[in-house]
């Protein structure tokens, strides 16, 4: 087929797209990072930004559970990602939050953070944003999260879905538990799996 018929592709600059979308613990980051290494593209965790976002509404004291409140402090946080594959960061007002949003708090609190439209709005035009200066500066960019194929980049060069079985995901988050001196507790943590799996994918807004 001739360009004409590619609008979309036709105008799209040159550097590599790659959407990977899938579940929590089925392996995204590390297949992501270790792609994007390989092949000398950039990276980019949107998982880390949602993260980054329910860090800054704990942080204020915003109640998380509540959709309106969320939304309505939704413009207030600047979020800033680095896309290094060997070494991933993440900025919230200029302060280093790269541990924090691994931790219990920010993980138990950012389905309901990431289901509230005016945050998905917010953070979907920053990955696009990021990921169109990749692709005009650079060969390109692996971008992991949950639309990043359906939404951010339906015209993505590249797109898979990566999941695993609950109990398989389930054991390795308790592993890591385990190996950061959390609690060994894979029935709690497989709970917290399948609770946080109904949650985003029967959410309104990209499930
Ligand atoms: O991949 P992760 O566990 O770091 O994702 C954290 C949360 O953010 C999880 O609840 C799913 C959500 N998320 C999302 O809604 N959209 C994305 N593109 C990436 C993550």
């Amino acid at each position: 087929m001739s360009d004409t018929q590619h609008p979309s592709h036709h105008d799209r600059t040159p550097g590599l797209v790659v959407a990977v979308d899938g579940t929590s613990g089925s392996g995204k980051s590390s297949t992501c990072r270790a792609v994007a290494g390989r092949l000398g593209l950039a990276y980019l965790d949107t998982g880390a930004m949602y993260r980054a976002m329910t860090w800054w509404m704990l942080e204020h004291g915003v109640d998380v559970h509540d959709p309106a409140a969320v939304a309505l402090r939704s413009g207030e946080a600047t979020v800033v990602s680095g896309t290094d594959p060997a070494a991933p960061t993440i900025h919230v007002d200029g302060t280093d939050v790269s541990g924090p949003i691994r931790g219990e708090a920010v993980t138990g609190a950012v389905s309901p953070v990431a289901t509230v439209k005016e945050v998905r709005e917010r953070m979907v035009a920053l990955q696009r944003a990021i990921i169109a200066e990749k692709t005009s500066t650079g060969p390109g960019i692996v971008v992991e999260g949950r639309d990043i194929g359906t939404v951010v980049l339906p015209d993505a060069d590249v797109k898979i879905f990566l999941t695993a079985s609950a109990e398989e995901r389930a054991r390795r988050r308790n592993d890591q538990n385990v190996a950061s001196g959390l609690p060994d507790d894979y029935e709690a943590v497989l709970a917290d799996v399948k609770r946080r799996d109904h949650l985003d994918s029967t959410r309104p807004v990209s499930p």
